[in-house]
């Protein structure tokens, strides 16, 4: 699939920019600070219905203007359609001139793949990252895990809020039972979903890591949650409930789960330098990718932000010129040529947009 035109109206630094975008590879070139992230945020905007940075959507409107709207026009082998999102006091949402009510309608529309300089922290930080990928990459696909996962998510709520009643206003125990049943059915559900999706990553990110080292490296990734054995798992809860109790918190479950990825059989987060960090969080994008396109059977949209801060220049080539029939949105300091049919060039300044001969 590809996006054909993107337009943005008070989005950030721009006032209006209509862009046209290639089939193929488009770069967004300029200096720091221009509005280049701002395009793949628009993207972005466009695919899931929120930012990947703003905090509040009030940021993502130019801070002289009320309201702002970005509009993808997109074509897929089946279908073309239109998506539009406007920001004022609330946000509305456009399918094809329809508004949607809710968020997950919008989901499978438009389909992104996204890659930028703070992805290293899926294999440096802290859990709740690992969660995050997987999270956004199986919500793009399969709304119902958003449904099951938020799902979880109340009755996790439902279930801490319980425990500090009992702590602090000596409520009975007997409700925990009930509780305890319904985090530990959909704990099961979510936890489904995340191994089928960590199995399917596996095999692609094998190979892709072959590719990217010249064999030199086998990867591997490990799922790690208690929540795979419903018996197991209902008797880990039974096990901490006293603990919980104290602490007013649910200690174990899918909202704990994690990933850990393996070089040459070695732990990459204890083992791991700043390279083969960088060059594993390549692969799982790319494995991303490849399980995204296996899944909706056409290949979604590349967004790929300060790339070249990411790669030498030859991997880029490379990589770009291996890449296939995927439109990619690649936005960097320095401008670059690859041989190549549809490579459109943009240069970014203070918020306009300046197309230039590729
Ligand atoms: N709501 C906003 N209104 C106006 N300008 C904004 C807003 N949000 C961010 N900006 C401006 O956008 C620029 C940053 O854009 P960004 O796309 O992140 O830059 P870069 O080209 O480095 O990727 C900064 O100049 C910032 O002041
Ligand atoms: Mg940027």
């Amino acid at each position: 699939m590809w996006i054909e035109k993107l337009s943005v109206n008070n989005f950030r630094n721009y006032n209006t920019e209509e862009i046209n975008l290639s089939k193929g590879i488009n770069v967004f070139y300029g200096e720091n600070a221009q509005g280049k992230t701002n395009i793949i945020e628009a993207i972005y905007l466009c695919a899931v219905g929120k930012s990947f940075r703003a905090k509040s959507d009030r940021q993502m409107i130019n801070i002289d203007s009320d309201t702002a709207f970005v509009e993808a026009e997109f074509k897929k082998s089946d279908r073309e359609g239109k998506v539009k999102v406007v920001l004022d006091s609330k946000k509305s949402i456009f399918l094809n001139g329809v508004k949607i009510k809710k968020l997950s309608e919008l989901i499978s529309n438009l389909n992104i793949v996204i890659f930028t300089p703070d992805d290293i922290n899926i294999l440096k930080g802290s859990p709740d990252n690992r969660r995050r990928f997987l999270d956004m990459m199986i919500g793009q696909l399969k709304p119902n895990y958003i449904f099951v996962l938020n799902n979880y998510r109340k009755v996790l709520e439902q279930r801490n809020f319980y425990l500090r009643q009992i702590r602090e206003e000596g409520k009975s125990e007997d409700f925990l039972d009930v509780l305890d049943e319904k985090l530990i059915d959909l704990a099961n559900k979510v936890y489904i979903y995340r191994k089928e999706f960590v199995q399917k990553i596996e095999k692609e990110l094998i190979f892709q890591h072959k590719e990217i080292t010249n064999n030199r490296e086998n990867i591997s990734i490990k799922y790690i949650s208690e929540c795979g054995d419903i018996e197991k798992f209902k008797k880990v809860l039974l096990s901490r409930r006293k603990l919980d109790i104290f602490k007013g918190f649910t200690s174990k479950g899918v909202h704990r789960d994690d990933f850990s990825i393996f070089i040459n059989d070695r732990e990459l987060s204890v083992f791991g330098s700043q390279g083969q960090h960088r060059t594993a969080v390549l692969s799982l994008k790319l494995a991303e990718l490849a399980v995204v396109k296996t899944e909706i059977d056409e290949y979604p949209i590349l967004l790929l932000d300060d790339f070249m801060s990411e790669l030498d220049k030859g991997r880029i080539h490379n990589f770009l010129e291996k890449i296939g029939d995927i439109q990619v949105i690649i936005t960097c300091t320095d401008k670059f040529n690859i041989e190549k049919n549809d490579f459109f060039v943009y240069n970014v300044r203070d918020g306009y947009i300046y197309k230039e001969d590729s």
